[in-house]
């Protein structure tokens, strides 16, 4: 009877402690940002991103499982335990820092301007009195609030890059301004949208993270293990050949 109740009390142990099974880490994702991360015809969540944490996940020996959450609100997820990592092309900045730890980086982007093709715009200080669209709450966001100011109504918020971008398509909005992989990506896949890109150098280098929750730091640890070996082994290069070609 002891050696029953121990048993019992064991295995409720395990569970509450989530020790029995192994754990499942679930990873939020705004999955309409080809092609770090989207949905396929299978319903699947693929991409750059995707690929990386898999090969992070099984170096570090966990189990993750990808689930699509829109980008407003993604980083409360982590706050309020829904995620337990977030990969979503997510830009490490100082202001983020403060509410998430971020592991090393695993990728860099810049801004990038895309207008129509026969738009006479030639660099982003122009864009000053124009309507421009940009993904809420991006580093997009924050680059055109800096130009527009932050209240002004020029300043055209989409849920989503791919809504803002085919706003642009439409004529909505005069410009966007987002990460430069998926701007290039949403145009070549758009072979007749008539869309071209502004590179000027107005924009600063950012290394996009994989965020945990603050303090998380085993998780933190295991996933920076991860990529490390990733990088070393060569499995990163090939994930990143796969997707951009070099
Ligand atoms: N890198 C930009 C940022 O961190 C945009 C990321 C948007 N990612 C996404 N999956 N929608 O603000």
């Amino acid at each position: 009877k002891a050696a029953w109740m121990v048993a019992t009390l064991m295995s409720g142990l395990m569970l509450s402690t989530g020790a029995s099974a192994a754990k499942v880490y679930q990873v939020g994702t705004d999955a309409a940002y080809a092609p770090f991360e989207s949905v396929n015809e299978k319903k699947e969540i693929v991409g750059f991103d995707m690929d990386v944490l898999n090969a992070v996940a099984a170096k570090a020996g966990i189990q993750v499982k990808f689930v699509n959450t829109p980008w407003e609100g993604i980083f409360a997820t982590l706050a309020n335990g829904e995620r337990d990592i977030v990969i979503s092309a997510v830009t490490i900045t100082p202001e983020r820092k403060q509410t998430m730890d971020f592991s090393d980086p695993y990728f860099e982007a810049k801004q990038l301007i895309a207008v129509g093709a026969n738009s006479k715009l030639t660099k982003f200080s122009e864009l000053k009195t124009k309507k421009v669209g940009v993904q809420t709450g991006t580093t997009g966001d924050e680059v055109v609030q800096k130009l527009l100011g932050k209240t002004n109504p020029n300043i055209k918020r989409f849920e989503s890059t791919p809504l803002a971008l085919k706003e642009l398509l439409s004529g909505g909005v005069d410009a966007v301004v987002a990460d430069n992989g998926v701007v290039i990506n949403f145009i070549a896949n758009n072979k007749d949208s008539k869309l071209k890109t502004i590179d000027d150098n107005s924009f600063a280098k950012e290394y996009y993270g994989i965020a945990v929750k603050k303090g998380n730091k085993e998780l933190l640890d295991k996933l920076n293990k991860g990529l490390a070996a990733i990088k070393a082994d060569g499995s990163y290069d090939k994930i990143h050949q796969k997707y951009f070609g070099k």
